[in-house]
């Protein structure tokens, strides 16, 4: 038997204000998941300068590091992964019917553990930048 249910309009934005803890999590899932994927071109981008030869590599990742923006960036890619390794692992323990009852709490421990991580790793990052 289907049930109805009223999921409003696509164009109700301001529905975000009543989404539950669960939302944001799949809200949150999604988008560091796709943040990652973006990420990815980046990555072979800079590491397919070491095909002409250490020296261009080396000078690459050096002009990287000496831009503060680079080392923001860095910290908030930490960030997007933790979150999204953490809420990761937590939905695999959710598949396998593991802590259903405690979801919204792992979803802030996940948030809380990945704030900690991220502040952190703060003083690594910023490291003769400022
Ligand atoms: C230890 C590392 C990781 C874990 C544990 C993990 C876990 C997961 C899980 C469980 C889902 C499914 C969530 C759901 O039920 O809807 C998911 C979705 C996703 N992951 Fe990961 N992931 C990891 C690393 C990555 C990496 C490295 C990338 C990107 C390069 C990535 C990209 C994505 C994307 C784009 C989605 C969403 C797919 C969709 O739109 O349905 N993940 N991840």
């Amino acid at each position: 038997m289907s049930q109805s249910y009223d999921r409003g309009t696509v164009e109700s934005f301001g529905r975000w204000r009543e989404f539950s803890a669960g939302m944001w999590a799949w809200i949150l899932h999604k988008f560091t998941g796709w943040i990652l994927v973006g990420y990815l071109f980046t990555h072979i981008a800079v590491l397919s300068t070491s095909t002409q030869g250490a020296e261009t590599y080396t000078a690459t990742l050096q002009g990287l590091e000496a831009l503060l923006i680079v080392r923001f960036l860095e910290i908030g890619l930490l960030a997007v992964a933790v979150f999204h390794i953490l809420n990761g692992i937590r939905l695999l323990f959710v598949d396998l019917g593991l802590g259903l009852t405690a979801q919204d709490k792992s979803f802030y421990a996940s948030l809380l553990l990945t704030a900690a991580i991220t502040v952190a790793s703060i003083p690594t990052f910023l490291g003769g930048a400022l």
